[in-house]
């Protein structure tokens, strides 16, 4: 018997980088899970991989429509989840002074509006003594240049942890998030030129107390210890960042 048989799992954000890993891990460990992304094309491929305890969902996390939507096929499909793991998220690298409304909006309604109703309509379907874990960023706690509205939406995900975990305890239910420093899964790549990039990374690299960048499996085993192992912890957030936020 696998260490997580019969788990239900969402994942948010499964499809790429810290979601396909934790959706990898906690599948070969027995779950069924059910992950979500906005790309039709993404969400065929990490089906694929994942294979058939795998259900690839397109979903905005940006949406309160598809969030709805989200809910009844969570519902269909499963009944009731042991884990809500929400993770979709997205970084747009730009000064303070040249911030403009529109990705301001865009930041903070996919990484802290979209997760707020995400939590809010499935936790209805979460089973007593099920827990919710969100991925916030060491950012949440630390000035760095460029991503001004990224580490604002991470500090708002992080103090919702709080708030939701105070009002999900009495249903048994425990709310932590998971805090990632640089983790290889090329969302560097995604949003910067490749020369900028390189860059940044070699500049984190060189920044971190351990010289690397972390791998999305670190940040899912940790998912893993506090969606199921972690019984007596709720509200608190992890850091996952090879000593970046504390040394
Ligand atoms: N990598 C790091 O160094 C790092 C550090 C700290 C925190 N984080 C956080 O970790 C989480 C995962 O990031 P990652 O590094 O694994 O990046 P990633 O590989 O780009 O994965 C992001 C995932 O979120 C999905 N997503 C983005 N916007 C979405 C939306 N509006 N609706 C639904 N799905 C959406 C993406 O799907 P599509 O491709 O279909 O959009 C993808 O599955 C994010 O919340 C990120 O902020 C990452």
């Amino acid at each position: 018997m696998e260490r997580h048989d019969g788990k239900r799992v969402v994942i948010t954000g499964g499809t790429s980088g810290i979601g396909l890993a934790t959706a990898k891990l906690l599948i070969s460990q027995g779950a069924r899970v059910l992950i979500t992304g906005r790309t039709e094309a993404t969400l065929e491929t990490a089906r694929e991989q994942l294979g058939n305890n795998a259900i690839a969902v397109e979903s905005d996390a940006a949406s309160l429509a598809d969030i709805d939507r989200l809910a009844d096929r969570v519902k269909s499909e499963f009944g009731t989840i042991d884990l809500l793991y929400v993770n979709a998220g997205i970084t747009r690298f730009m000064p303070f002074e040249a911030m403009t409304e529109a990705v301001y909006d865009e930041v903070l309604t996919v990484n802290a509006k979209g997760p707020y109703f995400t939590v809010q309509k499935l936790a209805p379907l979460i089973a007593e003594g099920g827990a919710v874990v969100v991925t916030t960023s060491v950012v949440n706690e630390m000035g760095y240049p460029m991503i001004s509205a990224y580490s604002a939406s991470k500090a708002a995900l992080r103090s919702m942890v709080r708030s939701l975990a105070r009002e999900l305890l009495p249903r048994g239910i425990r709310v932590n998030a998971v805090s990632p420093g640089p983790i290889e899964t090329g969302i560097l790549d995604k949003t910067l030129p490749s020369d900028v990039a390189a860059q940044t990374k070699q500049a984190m690299t060189e920044n971190n107390p351990m010289k690397r960048f972390g791998r999305p499996e670190e940040i899912a085993k940790t998912v893993a210890f506090l969606a199921f192992d972690a019984t007596f912890t709720t509200g608190a957030e992890l850091a996952v960042d090879g000593g970046g936020s504390q040394l």
